[in-house]
């Protein structure tokens, strides 16, 4: 069975990012999104409410697991005994990055692969940070989120 692990912070997970996960879905028989605590990046979501969030979206697709974690996702993916690492490409911009963590994790577990994928072009310019933003001004979020998540950051940020 080809398992995948997809790892982020998704906070919060945001169309871009559901994109990728169902053309993982295509590739591959189970995928496993794993969000890091990232507290360097002191989320809005607590570690559970982001798994709470990716498991309601998907609830129901047996295909797909969610879990959170802390560490390096090169003894993740041990544990999770997956040797893919998807990672999305918006743009251009996201390679130097990306391209550095691969060779970084590749320096460290020869056998994981990472594995790029790009999502629908509607979503090149979305991140979680300016969703956040746009949701903290009471701006509108509905094309970028599912409803979800538009309902939790509304209750978060009272708007
Ligand atoms: N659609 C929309 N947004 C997307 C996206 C997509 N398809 N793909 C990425 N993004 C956004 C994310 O939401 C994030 O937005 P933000 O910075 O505004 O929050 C941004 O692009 C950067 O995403 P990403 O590079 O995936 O960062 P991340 O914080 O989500 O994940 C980890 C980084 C957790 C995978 C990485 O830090 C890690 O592996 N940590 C574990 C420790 C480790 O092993 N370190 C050594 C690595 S070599």
């Amino acid at each position: 069975m080809a398992k995948a692990l997809y790892p982020g912070t998704f906070d919060p997970v945001t169309l871009g990012h559901i994109d990728l996960i169902e053309r993982a879905l295509h590739l591959f028989d189970e995928v496993t999104v794993a969000i890091a605590t990232s507290e360097s990046k002191t989320p809005v979501f607590t570690l559970e409410e982001r798994i709470d969030h990716i498991q309601t979206i998907f609830e129901g697709n047996k295909r797909i697991k969610v879990i959170g974690f802390t560490g390096l996702v090169v003894d993740l993916a041990k544990e999770e005994e997956s040797k893919i690492l998807i990672r999305g490409l918006r743009a251009v911009s996201d390679f130097e990055y990306e391209f550095q963590m691969a060779n970084m994790n590749r320096a460290m577990s020869p056998d994981l692969e990472s594995v790029f994928l790009t999502p629908k072009a509607k979503f090149s310019f979305l991140s979680s940070t300016l969703v956040r933003e746009i949701a903290s001004m009471g701006g509108e979020i509905s094309s970028f989120v599912d409803p979800i998540i538009e309902e939790a950051l509304k209750k978060r940020f009272k708007v």
